[in-house]
């Protein structure tokens, strides 16, 4: 009911498009899931984002830096290869902008994706994994497939491609947004920050933002076991669980460019128990990456970060590996 001197103004709360909805997720203690350990894990919801992952920031930055900067042209078709998140975060920053967008997925990645990537008008080019590949296991091996699929697509529809392995607008979203809102929301100068890499845009992004309030903060590489090549140790199991990152791929440009303080290896089943765990006991349904980076939160706690504050990032909805047996 409207009392007196009361205005209704539509304007006053709206966003404009759900691209605004981005970002600003919560920052929650994870008290339940770390009370055995001494110290706190802060986990930032990122699975709240419009497309249900971390990966709608970089989307949204790599393309608005890209109309700035004028790589990308009214209307022009846009080319991405993604593993569903990326992809997600595009088709729906591309459908509120305009521009028609492709997505370029090895088949191994969960079919979901690839729905809801359809759903929101993107066109999705599937490609088959290398032989021996299992499907839920995309391997390095599988991306290069990807990525000659990628570079076929772009020149031939003469398309911007986003390019997330080398755009600055990836690190730019996790240094300008992700970093400085984990510093207003925990109050106090953070410990350690670790997060399961991919590209390392998120990894790179948040310990530069980071270490700027804090010199100190210590910022740690996660790894699938047996594919962790950042750390120095040979690829012995390409193909693992924890989909999203993880592809051996030791050159990669964002975590070269930072300081690395340490590497943490997390097996696909330390991975689910730690996903399973935050759901029963956080109410916090995120996927396999999200559980690598508890896990790995909870080694830190467990060793040279006892007694401290690690933050981590929950990278995906839990709703993405329904196919999965990620669930039971
Ligand atoms: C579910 C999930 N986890 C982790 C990552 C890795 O993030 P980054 O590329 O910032 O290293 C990704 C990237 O696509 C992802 O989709």
């Amino acid at each position: 009911m409207l009392h007196a001197g009361m205005t209704i103004s539509a304007r006053d709360h709206c966003l404009e498009s759900a691209v605004e909805a981005i970002g600003d997720t919560p920052l929650v203690d994870l008290r339940r899931f770390a009370a055995h350990l001494e110290g706190r894990i802060l986990a930032k919801l990122e699975y709240l984002n419009p497309g249900f992952s971390k990966k709608d920031r970089i989307a949204r930055q790599m393309i608005e830096d890209a109309e700035q900067d004028g790589t990308l042209h009214p209307g022009q078709t846009v080319v991405e290869l993604t593993s569903g998140n990326t992809g997600t975060g595009l088709a729906l920053v591309c459908a509120v902008k305009g521009y028609p967008f492709v997505a370029v997925m090895s088949r191994g990645n969960s079919p979901e994706r690839a729905c809801m990537m359809a759903a929101l008008g993107a066109e999705v080019v599937l490609v088959d994994q290398l032989p021996g590949s299992p499907p839920g296991q995309v391997s390095g091996g599988d991306l290069e497939r990807v990525d000659r699929e990628t570079v076929r697509l772009v020149a031939e529809r003469k398309a911007f491609r986003a390019d997330q392995f080398r755009h600055q607008g990836n690190f730019r979203a996790h240094y300008l947004h992700t970093g400085p809102e984990i510093l207003r929301q925990s109050g106090k100068p953070i410990d350690a920050f670790c997060d399961f890499v991919g590209t390392g845009g998120t990894f790179a992004g948040c310990a530069a933002a980071l270490r700027e309030a804090n010199p100190t903060t210590r910022c740690y590489v996660v790894e699938p076991e047996g594919a962790a090549v950042l750390a120095g140790l040979p690829l012995v199991r390409p193909n693992h669980r924890i989909q999203g990152g993880g592809y051996a791929m030791p050159d990669l440009l964002f975590p070269q460019a930072v300081r690395i303080d340490g590497f943490i290896a997390v097996s696909d089943e330390e991975a689910i128990a730690a996903a399973r765990r935050l759901a029963r006991l956080e109410g916090v349904f995120a996927g396999f990456s999200s559980g690598a980076n508890v896990a790995a939160a909870t080694k830190l706690l467990e060793g040279p970060c006892r007694g401290q504050t690690v933050v981590t990032m929950l990278n995906d909805s839990g709703l993405k590996y329904l196919s999965t047996d990620l669930w039971g």
